[in-house]
């Protein structure tokens, strides 16, 4: 997809490299995507694992959906095109973090697998750890919780396009990790994320 607007620009590489941020930090960056319906606890998990990262001496960067729709996204609403956009330039900014050097945690429902795969490859084309992680919980498990009342009101027919209810929601095929979050203690949860991390060389081992 090449949707360029801009014509005569040209790419200039500064003369501080990735590498060079990696070693002051002392750490690599990645992202650590979050993928899930809402109220799956994608925000939980990514709350309490920046916590534990950061205990750890890392440099973290939480980006979540709510948050970034009140700033530069607010432009954007919830039809397909628009969580398309919502989903790219997080992806963007997420890279951006971690040219920095720095963990990226994103939560989003993100609920196109094809905008996610846009994501991954946005990152794997530039040498970068794109690390997906289902938040998995059964539709009626997200709705009873309903910490927003949000599935109240779009069984109500006051929100259209509600993910789950209105609107489709793609489970990942491949994710790195999947957790059943209703069945898991939030701490095992981040046990295991950290595990994966170290494992896949974002952490030392
Ligand atoms: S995404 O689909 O584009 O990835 P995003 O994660 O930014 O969504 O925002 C989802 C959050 O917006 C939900 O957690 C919920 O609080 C709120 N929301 C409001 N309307 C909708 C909707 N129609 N579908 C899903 N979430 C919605």
């Amino acid at each position: 997809m090449n949707d360029q607007k801009a014509t005569n620009i040209t790419w200039h590489d500064g003369d501080v490299t990735r590498d060079n941020r990696n070693q002051l930090l002392g750490q690599k960056g990645a992202t650590i995507w979050f993928t899930g319906l809402s109220g799956s606890g994608k925000s939980t998990v990514a709350v309490a694992l920046e916590q534990a990262l950061f205990a750890q001496g890392r440099l973290v960067y939480r980006l979540d959906g709510d948050n970034v729709r009140h700033g530069i996204n607010k432009n954007l609403g919830f039809s397909a095109e628009d969580r398309a956009e919502n989903i790219r330039r997080i992806g963007e900014i997420a890279k951006l973090f971690v040219d920095s050097g720095v963990l990226a945690l994103s939560s989003f429902v993100s609920p196109y697998r094809t905008d996610r795969d846009i994501v991954r490859k946005l990152h794997e084309d530039d040498g970068m750890d794109f690390i997906e992680i289902y938040v998995n919980v059964p539709l009626a498990v997200a709705e009873e919780r309903d910490p927003k009342g949000l599935y109240k009101k779009a069984r109500a027919g006051e929100i259209p396009n509600f993910t789950g209810i209105s609107d489709p929601y793609e489970a990942p095929e491949k994710p790195e990790l999947v957790l059943n979050s209703h069945e898991m203690s939030l701490e095992d949860e981040v046990i295991a994320v950290i595990d994966l991390l170290k494992q896949r060389g974002v952490l030392p081992a």
